[in-house]
């Protein structure tokens, strides 16, 4: 039986005759069936149709600064190598050798002009190009000319040094696909530094228990804030006598926003609550605090505020379907894993037109989130999962807030905006991802040379 049919046996409550097809009837305009997030061969679908087909953010470019660098990522549950050329060039291949199949490299990250197969001794060079083949005279003249390179994606490109790629060869540029999304992330890569002084320092990695949209639900749920991390509540308050406190009293009254980007993509923008004055001054208490502002208020004078302002978040938490969030000064990535399993990585960043202080200071500020805020949500994530996969008679997840409300409006430019606990920001992307499920993709990997 195929997914499609499979699928079409759900639901089984009586909205299911509105629906289209089976997509419709799974993703409604205000809920979600249950088994979006239970069901093994949806998540097999969205290996090729959500992950494979469009972009997905693999790393960035300051991870392999240097000729030879490289690190593995991965295309939902495709592993590949991200490898800076001798030449300078970025290079993305499938980490699985075109032998047997063994993986090449086995190493999470490093320097190496080359990938040494362990099996059989294969030999590649950085681009993935096979250049030595031991006791060659064995293979016959249709060897050659089977194409025997690493698999490249049909497309990898950069944007301010996000490095993303699709192996679907019709997907529409990069820049098509980020749409009015790429504004915002001007202004978040400029809040830190730029694109030239920006840099991705060490991670804080985790894998939870459940299925890769129960985070993506949360990355722009605004209405979570007050119950599931009471914890920074109690803790600013006792503290620091308050702080930014926007998410803890009436959140929909605040000048914070929940907008609905192209192609799926979010953004909860807290900058009109969090930046109006100054970004550090509203800062939760972080170790360290008082010294360091005492030293960059005698080191940098009248630049003194603008440096402080620079170690705090940049206010926004801006998602890039499927996989990227840019949140505070932090960088998560997801890796979905299983249907009930998914990696997590908290990248800190640095930026490299500061000194050491703020750099120091900029790690500080992620001792609160995600060191204590994200594991209040990791424990709802696999809750929510525990709950899904328990009572399967009990089959919507709510997506209706401010459904009805006729609080979700298009702004001047042309974004819908909702307050800050709108469920928008949800419905946004399932319409994306319902999509990209119905669609019959072409993906493709290259094994030719390169030119
Ligand atoms: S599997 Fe790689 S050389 Fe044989
Ligand atoms: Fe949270």
């Amino acid at each position: 039986m195929t997914t499609t049919a499979k699928i079409a046996e759900l639901p089984r409550t009586p909205a299911a005759h509105d629906a289209h097809d089976a997509w419709d009837a799974l993703v409604q305009a205000d809920r979600v069936h249950r088994r979006v997030y239970t069901d093994e061969d949806i998540f097999a679908r969205e290996m090729n149709n959500v992950f494979a087909a469009t972009w997905v953010y693999l790393a960035h470019e300051s991870e392999i600064a240097q000729a030879n660098d490289f690190k593995l990522a991965w295309i939902g549950l495709r592993e590949v190598v991200v490898a800076r050329g001798e030449e300078g060039a970025i290079h993305v291949f499938a980490n699985r050798c075109s032998h047997r199949g063994a993986t090449v490299c086995r190493e999470h990250q490093g320097n190496a002009s080359g990938f040494t197969c362990p099996y059989h001794g294969w030999r590649f060079d950085n681009r993935g190009q096979l250049f030595g083949v031991p006791g060659k005279n064995a293979y016959g003249p249709s060897f050659k000319s089977r194409g025997m390179n690493l698999a490249r994606p049909a497309q990898v490109q950069s944007y301010k040094g996000f490095i993303f790629a699709t192996l679907n060869p019709e997907a529409p540029p990069l820049m098509a696909h980020l749409g009015n999304a790429a504004r915002y992330m001007d202004e978040w890569i400029d809040h830190n530094g730029g694109p030239e002084n920006l840099r991705l320092a060490g991670a804080h990695r985790f894998r939870l228990a459940c299925n890769w949209k129960l985070i993506w639900d949360n990355t722009a749920d605004g209405y979570h804030v007050p119950f599931s991390h009471q914890s920074l509540l109690v803790m600013t308050n006792q503290r620091h006598g308050g702080g930014d406190m926007a998410y803890f009293a009436d959140a929909d009254r605040s000048r914070m926003s929940n907008n609905a980007l192209d192609n799926g993509h979010t953004v909860i923008d807290q900058r009109p609550d969090m930046h109006r004055e100054s970004a550090w001054r509203i800062q939760r208490p972080q170790p360290g605090r008082e010294p360091y502002q005492d030293h960059v208020a005698s080191a940098f004078g009248d630049r003194a505020q603008r440096v402080l302002d620079a170690t705090a978040g940049a206010g926004m938490n801006l998602n890039i379907f499927p996989n990227l969030a840019l949140i505070g000064n932090q960088v998560q990535v997801l890796q979905p894993l299983a249907v009930a399993a998914t990696g997590v990585c908290f990248y800190a960043t640095q930026r490299k037109d500061v000194d050491d202080a703020v750099n120091t200071m900029r790690l500080r500020t992620q001792e609160d989130f995600p060191v204590m805020g994200e594991m209040d949500d990791a424990a709802n994530f696999e809750e929510c999962q525990r709950g899904l996969a328990s009572t399967p008679e009990d089959e919507w997840v709510d997506m209706s807030r401010h459904y009805e409300t006729g609080k979700d409006l298009p702004a001047e430019d042309g974004i819908i905006r909702g307050p800050v606990t709108t469920d928008l920001s949800m419905r946004n992307y399932y319409a994306q991802w319902k999509r990209l499920m119905r669609a019959e993709p072409t993906l493709r990997m290259e094994k030719g040379n390169l030119s």
